[in-house]
């Protein structure tokens, strides 16, 4: 059904409404821009002309109702529209898997300027949750198989979806598995150059401090690294000489202050080329290191 279009001022005088049940005016224009179709630029341009109307995908009041749920519930506006942009993509999103971060987008860039997107090989994504990293790799690296693993069987069926909307000619050549990190990928071992990695690493101490929009929605699987927040790194590093192949790279996201210790695990591994990279604040985020071409 075709909704009418939105009068002069009545967007304006909506938001005033929702922000005063509180929340930010950044979180509200994302929802109305993903909910309803209304991108701040349209509303600038019906503030300062009247004869440009704006015409909703969907009613302010239908809006609200989640602009509510997100307020009273604290449930994230990504789980509440379904969708999520990531890098150039959009993702369909549900509370099986962890809502894709913007630092992860930075991952794949240092993973991609590493390899040789020329060649054939074979890349792994382990953890991959919606599937945005593995998407990411199979766009970018079409004559690589590529391997996404998950111990979530409810992650994996969202990852298989998005694969085949978003990267349809990929999905074919992408193999997903149930089971632990390397585990399900063992007929595999020795062939990956590539392995991509963000696994829960909070530590479990630090629940209580987390916001309440990711600790009571976010799937804790996705959250939660133990008690120093390592032990899915220490397992995916551990695993690392026999599942790669030969001069292999392993890029893996951690927690803001963990780089210290992740690269110290790499080191001990017997991994070669270590090395940390920052994220956009300037933080040591990422560890990279490759398995020695000699062993
Ligand atoms: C931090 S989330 C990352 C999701 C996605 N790759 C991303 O970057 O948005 C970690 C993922 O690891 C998965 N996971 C947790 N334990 C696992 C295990 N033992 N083996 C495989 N995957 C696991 C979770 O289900 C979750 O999807």
């Amino acid at each position: 059904m075709a909704l009418n279009h939105i009068e002069q001022g009545e967007v304006f005088a909506w938001r005033k409404k929702q922000l005063a049940k509180g929340g930010t005016s950044e979180n509200l224009d994302w929802l109305l821009d993903f909910a309803a179709g209304i991108s701040w630029s349209d509303l600038q341009k019906n503030h300062i002309d009247s004869r440009f109307f704006i015409y909703p995908t969907q009613s302010l009041d239908q809006v609200e109702l989640m602009w509510n749920e997100h307020i009273e519930g604290n449930v994230p506006l990504q789980y509440l529209v379904g969708r999520c942009s990531w890098r150039n993509f959009e993702l369909e999103i549900t509370p099986a898997a962890l809502i894709p971060r913007p630092e992860t987008e930075l991952l794949i860039d240092f993973a991609l300027e590493r390899v040789d997107a020329g060649n054939t090989g074979y890349w792994t994504d382990l953890g991959t949750g919606s599937g945005a990293i593995a998407i990411a790799l199979g766009r970018a690296l079409p004559k690589w198989q590529g391997h996404a693993v998950d111990l979530s069987n409810d992650a994996l069926e969202l990852a298989r979806r998005n694969l085949q909307k978003l990267s349809p000619a990929s999905a074919t050549k992408c193999l997903l598995h149930c089971g632990s990190w390397w585990e399900p990928l063992k007929p595999w071992w020795g062939l990956f150059s590539l392995a991509v990695v963000n696994p829960p690493y909070i530590p479990s101490g630090l629940m209580s401090e987390l916001d309440p929009v990711v600790r009571e929605n976010e799937p804790h699987l996705a959250l939660f690294g133990g008690e120093d927040g390592l032990q899915a790194t220490k397992e995916v590093i551990d695993g690392a000489n026999n599942a790669l192949s030969k001069g292999g790279l392993l890029c893996i996201e951690h927690h803001h202050d963990q780089s210290d210790f992740v690269l110290e695990l790499m080191v001990e591994a017997g991994l070669d080329n270590v090395e940390f990279e920052k994220d956009l604040e300037g933080v040591r985020r990422f560890a990279i290191a490759r398995r020695p071409c000699l062993n």
